[in-house]
């Protein structure tokens, strides 16, 4: 029995960008240049090459440029340092997103920190964990950001609600955090050490899974009519037909008896990431004018 409204990640991302389209057809006009996206992928990880070719298609088709880098797995960590430093310095480059995991010869956090952080439209760079963290204008994580702006969506103000963020990543769970306080929401953070966790989540009115525990968060966790965000994308093999099939961190059959809104996997968070970029690209472009 599906009791909670379902939140549709998919149409607010279409929405999302339609605006970024618009954004970037006046940025064209004023600059007299399209705005434009630099993606580096490092070796052939098949995840990977499906993002960086979906992230290429949607960039042309906002009316931004998309100039694309591929470097072999076993290219030295310099010649990434180097294109880095390239993009750096080119002025058609308004974002740079280096697509990580990186091979493991390569060290994530010194090729992030030599991204110029007015171009680091992932937030990554430590200035701009450092602006989120202080209220300053920046750029953040395109995943946590998108789950906000659905929370905001669904709920108007979150002020004064209760949230749980399940993981800690610096991608997701630490961002999230940061973005939930700064809306005013008292935040708690549960991850892999956390005692009592369905205890932890039975408090919270916004519930963000982010754990990558295929459908750990259940119904019976959960406060009668909480939100769920499910940032989980968790391929796991399905018993019947022997084919494969994509679930989130949340049990949706039993949380969707129970809560009040609840992202659906596929459909729900995912579609966001992407559109967030273009969005961070476009709000580079303006700043960086200037
Ligand atoms: N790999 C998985 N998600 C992301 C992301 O948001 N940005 C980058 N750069 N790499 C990723």
């Amino acid at each position: 029995m599906t009791t909670a409204s379902i939140i549709d990640g998919k149409a607010f991302a279409e929405t999302l960008r339609a605006r970024v389209a618009d954004a970037a057809a006046s940025f064209a006009q004023q600059a007299g240049r399209n705005a434009g996206l630099a993606v580096v992928l490092v070796g052939e990880d098949p995840a990977s090459q499906v993002y960086v070719r979906n992230k290429g298609r949607q960039t042309l088709a906002c009316g931004m440029e998309s100039f694309e880098h591929k470097l072999p797995a076993d290219a030295p960590e310099a010649d990434l340092l180097a294109l880095v430093e390239q993009l750096n310095g080119d002025p058609a480059v308004d974002g740079i997103l280096v697509q990580l995991p990186l091979p493991r010869h390569m060290d994530e956090a010194k090729v992030i920190a030599a991204l110029n952080p007015d171009k680091d439209v992932d937030g990554f760079h430590v200035v701009n964990v450092g602006r989120l963290a202080t209220g300053a204008p920046g750029f953040v994580p395109c995943t946590p950001l998108g789950c906000v702006m659905l929370l905001k969506d669904q709920l108007g103000s979150l002020s004064g609600l209760d949230a749980v963020v399940i993981g800690r990543s610096n991608i997701v769970g630490k961002p999230m955090a940061q973005l939930l306080l700064a809306e005013s929401c008292t935040v708690t953070v549960a991850h892999s050490r956390t005692r009592d966790l369905a205890d932890v989540v039975r408090r919270a009115d916004i519930v963000v899974a982010a754990v990558g525990r295929p459908e750990m968060v259940r119904g019976d966790w959960l406060k009668p009519g909480a939100t769920v965000i499910d940032v989980g994308i968790n391929r796991v093999p399905a018993a019947e037909d022997g084919k494969s099939r994509l679930v989130g961190d949340v049990d949706f059959a039993s949380a969707s008896a129970v809560a009040g809104a609840i992202t659906p996997v596929p459909g729900g968070v995912g579609p966001m990431t992407i559109a967030v970029l273009l969005r961070n690209t476009i709000v580079a472009a303006h700043r960086n004018m200037g």
